[in-house]
């Protein structure tokens, strides 16, 4: 394949390059506790950590509201080219879809907690109160975007490390 010369000092905008990695270092937090915290049985402990995981997707919520403004608002570098126009197509909307399946995300972990009372149990911080089984449509739709998160999120590494392997490009120098 023919080497691509992207301009790569041309960067994100600083705001976006920071919440980038906020997001990326909030994500990969956020879903082991989500994973640990739904094996548990009700306990202070898993109390604690629902509570944690709340507050967490919430600042998640609000850098992606904040990314989407930054992403109107902020001139950003040209998109990538890689040499198919399939590939680019392809990182364009990985990185869309990010911004929806954040937000449907963590808008549907607020729904699933005040729908089954896991809000209660968590602002009374009553173990009694936490429900012994959380199971509804929005519950539902929080367990298979993180699937959905968790694929982008692979196939998202493996493009830079594909980019790096045959175009010979850091991409990495853009959001650094
Ligand atoms: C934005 C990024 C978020 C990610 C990546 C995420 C990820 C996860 C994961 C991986 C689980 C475990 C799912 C399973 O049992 O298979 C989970 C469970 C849960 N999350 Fe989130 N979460 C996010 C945001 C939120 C927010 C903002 C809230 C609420 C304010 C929330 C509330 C919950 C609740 C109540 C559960 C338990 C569901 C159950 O046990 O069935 N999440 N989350
Ligand atoms: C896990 C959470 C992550 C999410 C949600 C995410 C999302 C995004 C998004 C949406 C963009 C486009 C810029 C923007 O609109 O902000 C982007 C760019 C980028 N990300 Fe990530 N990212 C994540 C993690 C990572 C990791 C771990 C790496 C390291 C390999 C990485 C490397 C990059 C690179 C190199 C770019 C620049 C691509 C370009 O030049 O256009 N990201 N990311």
């Amino acid at each position: 394949m023919a080497e691509i010369k992207n301009d790569l000092s041309v960067k994100y905008s600083l705001a976006t390059r920071i919440v980038h990695w906020l997001t990326a270092i909030g994500i990969f937090v956020i879903i082991p506790i989500g994973l640990k915290m739904s094996e548990m049985e009700i306990s202070a402990d898993k109390l604690a950590l629902q509570k944690t995981h709340n507050i967490i997707g919430l600042v998640l919520l609000l850098l992606t509201l904040f990314r989407v403004f930054l992403y109107f608002k902020h001139e950003r570098p040209a998109n990538l080219k890689t040499g198919s126009k399939w590939n680019d197509k392809l990182i364009i909307f990985i990185h869309n879809s990010f911004y929806f399946v954040i937000i449907i995300m963590a808008i549907s972990g607020l729904v699933t907690n005040v729908t089954t009372g896991v809000w209660e149990a968590v602002q009374a911080n009553d173990v009694s109160l936490y429900p012994a089984i959380i199971e509804n449509v929005p519950a539902q739709v929080h367990k298979l975007l993180y699937l959905v998160l968790a694929v982008l999120i692979l196939m998202h590494i493996g493009g830079v490390l594909k980019h790096w392997i045959t175009n010979k490009e850091n991409t990495l120098k853009r959001i650094l």
